[in-house]
């Protein structure tokens, strides 16, 4: 009896201390995704005058709203509205918070099982201080790479990232049909825990991000979406005037 009870301890000990080095659920990585407003628009009808990347999520490889309970509080980030509301803003309810509920629901709740995003505010304001780092809008214009009516290359636009970075990022297009051009809509940059960057490619698996889906309140999924996009198709990357090419 004491023995079994002893086996028991120590079973339990080894399973716990094995937990402790690998927990099940945490997350690897963090994808933070752009998207090109004119694009989303296009797709959403709805009306967003901004020509600049802004951000769409900060996402963990692992989980989908872990904690349920944990609601969005506005308060808590009241510092950060006035960034949230020009570097993250809600393209089809441009006065509402409900982006910012749904993406913390959805990613943040679970991005917080590490100590470095544990509150709304630092997981806000990371994402925030990620984005302005990359400052993705800047460096693509810098390197010629604009709203245009002419067509790009896809090695191109890549090119210039990776060049940049250093790391392979994953970008994402719209396909409109029947048409042999594809519309760059979303470029996502990858890091690692550490908030070091991380190539995209290495196999980010969940389903919501490999299907391209709209990973948002509305099921774009049936208009569309993104996928990630052709190699060898010109890309479109739309000026903020044209919104009836679709
Ligand atoms: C879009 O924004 C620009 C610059 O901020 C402004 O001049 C223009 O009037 C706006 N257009 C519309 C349709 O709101
Ligand atoms: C929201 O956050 C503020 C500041 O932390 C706090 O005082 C308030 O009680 C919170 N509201 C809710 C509904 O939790």
């Amino acid at each position: 009896m004491r023995l079994c009870s002893a086996l028991l301890v120590c079973l339990a000990a080894a399973l716990s201390s094995a937990f402790v080095i690998s927990p099940p659920h945490m997350w690897t990585k963090l994808i933070l995704t752009h998207h090109w407003p004119t694009t989303f628009c296009s797709m959403e009808h709805c009306h967003a005058n901004i020509s600049s990347w802004t951000l769409h999520g900060l996402w963990p490889d692992k989980g989908i709203a872990c904690d349920p309970s944990w609601h969005f509080n506005s308060s808590e980030i009241e510092d950060l509205l006035p960034d949230m509301k020009k570097s993250w803003p809600d393209l089809l309810k441009p006065t509402s918070s409900e982006f910012w509920k749904y993406e913390w629901h959805k990613h943040g709740t679970c991005a917080a099982k590490a100590e470095s995003l544990n509150s709304q505010h630092k997981y806000f304001g990371k994402a925030l201080e990620l984005y302005h780092k990359l400052d993705l809008d800047s460096i693509l214009k810098k390197f010629d790479i604009v709203p245009s009516d002419k067509y790009y290359a896809f090695s191109q636009i890549e090119g210039v990232i990776e060049n940049f970075y250093g790391v392979k990022p994953k970008i994402q297009c719209v396909h409109p049909s029947k048409n042999a051009f594809q519309i760059l809509g979303q470029i996502e940059i990858c890091f690692h825990s550490d908030f070091t960057l991380l190539d995209c490619e290495k196999e980010i698996t969940m389903e919501t991000f490999s299907k391209g889906g709209w990973d948002g309140p509305v099921g774009v999924d049936k208009v569309g979406g993104f996928s990630v996009c052709d190699h060898d198709m010109p890309v479109y990357y739309p000026p903020l005037k044209s919104n009836t090419y679709m």
